[in-house]
């Protein structure tokens, strides 16, 4: 009886719609719901945004992508599982959520590993990576594309890290992954993995001296409040990685398949875009609040990481990415 109820509402509400003009509003669109760690004004919140409505208009508005900012879903570990068990469809993850799954994907995310970000885009265009990203089907998801988080940089309180000595003892947080607490110990100080919503709290209340990552986050969470010194190391470039459910993605029709992930991939090019732009604002933004940011000689921190660069690939897979990259400079 109430099924009976509510089917009749649902076709009135279809006539009525289609009547209006509304159709896509009432007809089922399948949600595509998407955790996202940061705010609705960050560029890969844009270039996502882009790529729903464009998914949107190609299947004649079979799907509609909801993205989800803040952390609303959980940091991006929670987020990853979520989507590996199907209770979310997509999300967006910094490369080293990933590495901890198979570790052929740290040589992406290595310290000073891209000469700058046209490197870093011809190599998430080229097509180097496909392979790669096909493979984590296995665990339960899928990793569409790459995005640019631009150069990550450190940020403390007290005074800029402008040398290597600077660094000596300094309590750093950073993503969790072994690859960062390696670099960081190798340029002198102590990583400290915690999640990125932590992080202000964290330096706060002095369990951290600071962190590291790029002008736009550091703008956007408001970070320069409790780390005023950002010190332009550019020590690494880690991609953040737009991964879907492979659950979700192979109920999906083998049509609507492919568009996605053309789609996907075509909003790459758009995302590095959209963040080059923002670059400048976000760190006239953080000087506006007190920021200041400081230019250093980057070349002891690239020797600092120069051994674990060649650590880190051990295995055939691992060298071979690595030669592709380099060969794409
Ligand atoms: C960058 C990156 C995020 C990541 C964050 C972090 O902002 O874009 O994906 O979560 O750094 O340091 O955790």
């Amino acid at each position: 009886m109430l099924m009976n109820k509510s089917l009749k509402i649902a076709t009135l509400a279809a006539v009525v719609g289609s009547a209006l003009g509304f159709s896509s509003l009432v007809s089922a669109a399948t949600e595509i719901k998407a955790a996202f760690n940061q705010s609705d004004k960050h560029p890969q919140y844009q270039a996502l945004q882009e790529f729903g409505q464009k998914l949107s208009q190609e299947t004649d508005g079979r799907y509609k992508l909801t993205i989800y900012p803040n952390e609303l879903l959980g940091d991006q570990r929670a987020a990853l599982e979520l989507v590996q068990n199907g209770a979310i469809q997509m999300a967006v993850v910094a490369n080293p959520l990933v590495e901890n799954y198979d570790k052929t994907f740290r040589m992406i995310g290595m310290p000073y590993v891209y000469s700058g970000p046209s490197h870093q885009e011809k190599v998430f265009t080229s097509g180097v990576l496909d392979d790669l990203f096909a493979s984590t089907q296995r665990f339960g998801f899928e990793v569409l594309t790459a995005y640019t988080a631009g150069a990550r940089s450190m940020y403390t309180k007290g005074a800029p890290t402008e040398t290597i000595a600077d660094m000596k003892g300094k309590k750093i947080r950073v993503m969790q992954s072994d690859t960062m607490i390696k670099m960081l110990s190798c340029m002198g100080g102590t990583g400290v993995p915690m999640s990125q919503g932590e992080v202000y709290t964290a330096v706060q209340q002095g369990v951290l001296d600071g962190a590291e990552n790029n002008e736009i986050t550091y703008a956007d969470l408001k970070q320069y409040e409790v780390a005023p010194y950002f010190t332009a190391t550019r020590h690494l470039m880690v991609p953040d990685l737009v991964v879907i459910s492979s659950y979700f993605i192979n109920s999906m029709p083998k049509e609507d398949q492919a568009t996605l992930r053309r789609l996907a991939k075509e909003s790459t090019p758009n995302e590095f875009k959209l963040w080059n732009a923002q670059i400048e604002q976000a760190k006239a933004l953080a000087s506006s609040k007190g920021a200041t940011f400081t230019e250093v000689d980057i070349t002891p921190f690239q020797q600092s990481c120069q051994q674990l660069q060649s650590d880190l690939a051990e295995t055939a897979a691992q060298k071979t990415l690595l030669e592709k990259i380099a060969a794409l400079q």
